[in-house]
């Protein structure tokens, strides 16, 4: 079992990372919260959601059950009303723990609706993707899509502890793993070179169609956990540093938008995001040639895409005004100094990263 400190000047918590948690957690840390209520969703409720409700029913909660629709497409503020509903027909006070069972789209709109509801309530999160584990369910981030963006309806509350069985990755198929992975690569592109030559030996383990390698896993889950608590410790609402954790997604997130959130996942689109953050870098001889090449080969390597061919590019460029780095017309993008280093950058040349766009876009 491994353990990663969070202290943010709003909360501290700590994430359990292991397996058969239930011996490992307690509930009870957290205060007097006589009503749990699971938040999942129709895939994982079927696979997880009775053993944490009987875990919570053991625990003396009285437990509630709520399944999202699956999809991206959900997570939106309609959705997001319909949870708040289900909690006022029932009555649920303010002494209700929510728990967020599920992948990063259950997480952020869980986590939105325990910001409001009542003016907020606390809640768990219990990451059930490797995209979630290592990113999502960590640093408060919780929000909803609105048409004309993503993530642009939410707010910064911290959970009060990420619990995280590394066990639910076996009935990740390996596609979502993959997605996982690219935020995996983000944090070694941003913060650790080391941590990803590490990751470029262990290539083939972390890919294991049938095989969870559960002691690299927890070593993989933690490392990111612990880069990601450094950076959100030192900038908990991203006045600064912590825009570093979005590298790949301004322009990621504008290849999700236009596709409709229907043809890349998450993890997909930011892998195509960082490849073309890195060509710009490249452009503008701020990255070497090299290393642009090693960042899309690993990409490749892990069988993720490093182009979205055919998609249109002045779409996903008009997409990346909608980014909330963005102030007026300047974009701000985190662009790669170094293996391992990156900067945070603004007022960048529109034909440059049009350019960028061009080489993993259009036809
Ligand atoms: P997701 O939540 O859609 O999960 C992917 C798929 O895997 C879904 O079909 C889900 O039902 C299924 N699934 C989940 N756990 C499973 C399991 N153990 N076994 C089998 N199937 C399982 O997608 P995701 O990649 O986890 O999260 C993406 C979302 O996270 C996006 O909305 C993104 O914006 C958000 N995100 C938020 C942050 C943040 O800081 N809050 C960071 C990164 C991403
Ligand atoms: N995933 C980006 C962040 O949490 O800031």
């Amino acid at each position: 079992m491994k353990i990663v400190e969070v202290n943010t000047p709003s909360a501290n918590y700590q994430i359990t990372i292991g397996r058969d948690l239930f011996d490992m957690v307690n509930i009870d840390l957290f205060g007097d919260y006589p009503d749990v209520v699971i938040v999942s969703n129709t895939t994982v409720f079927p696979l997880y959601g009775s053993q944490w409700a009987d875990y919570f029913t053991q625990c003396g909660k009285r437990v509630y059950t709520y399944q999202l629709p699956d999809g991206e497409e959900y997570k939106t503020f309609a959705t997001a009303e319909q949870v708040l509903t289900f909690l006022l027909k029932h009555k649920l006070s303010r002494k209700t723990l929510l728990v967020a069972l599920g992948g990063g789209v259950v997480g952020d709109l869980a986590g939105f609706v325990a910001t409001i509801y009542l003016r907020g309530i606390p809640f768990i999160q219990i990451p059930t993707t490797l995209l979630a584990q290592v990113d999502s369910s960590v640093g408060g981030k919780v929000a909803v899509n609105h048409e004309l963006g993503k993530n642009m309806i939410g707010a910064f509350y911290q959970p009060k502890a990420v619990w995280t069985d590394l066990d639910t990755l076996r009935t990740l198929d390996l596609r979502e793993r993959r997605a996982g992975l690219a935020e995996v690569i983000k944090y070694g592109i941003i913060w650790d070179g080391e941590f990803l030559n590490f990751l470029a030996t262990k290539r083939k383990d972390l890919l294991l169609e049938k095989e969870i390698v559960t002691d690299l896993f927890a070593y993989v889950v933690a490392r990111c956990c612990e880069i990601k608590s450094e950076v959100v410790s030192q900038d908990e609402d991203e006045r600064g540093i912590r825009a570093v954790l979005n590298f790949g997604h301004t322009i990621g997130h504008a290849i999700e938008r236009a596709t409709n959130y229907r043809v890349y996942r998450h993890g997909e689109a930011v892998a195509i995001g960082m490849v073309a953050v890195c060509r710009l870098a490249y452009q503008l001889k701020c990255f070497s040639k090299s290393e642009f090449e090693y960042v899309k080969r690993l990409v490749n390597d892990f069988g993720l895409p490093t182009d979205c061919k055919g998609i249109s590019v002045d779409e996903i460029f008009n997409g990346i005004f909608h980014d909330k780095k963005t102030v007026g017309d300047k974009v701000t993008f985190v662009l790669p100094k170094k293996l391992g280093e990156v900067e945070i950058v603004s007022g960048i040349d529109e034909g440059e990263i049009k350019q960028a766009i061009e080489y993993v876009a259009g036809t």
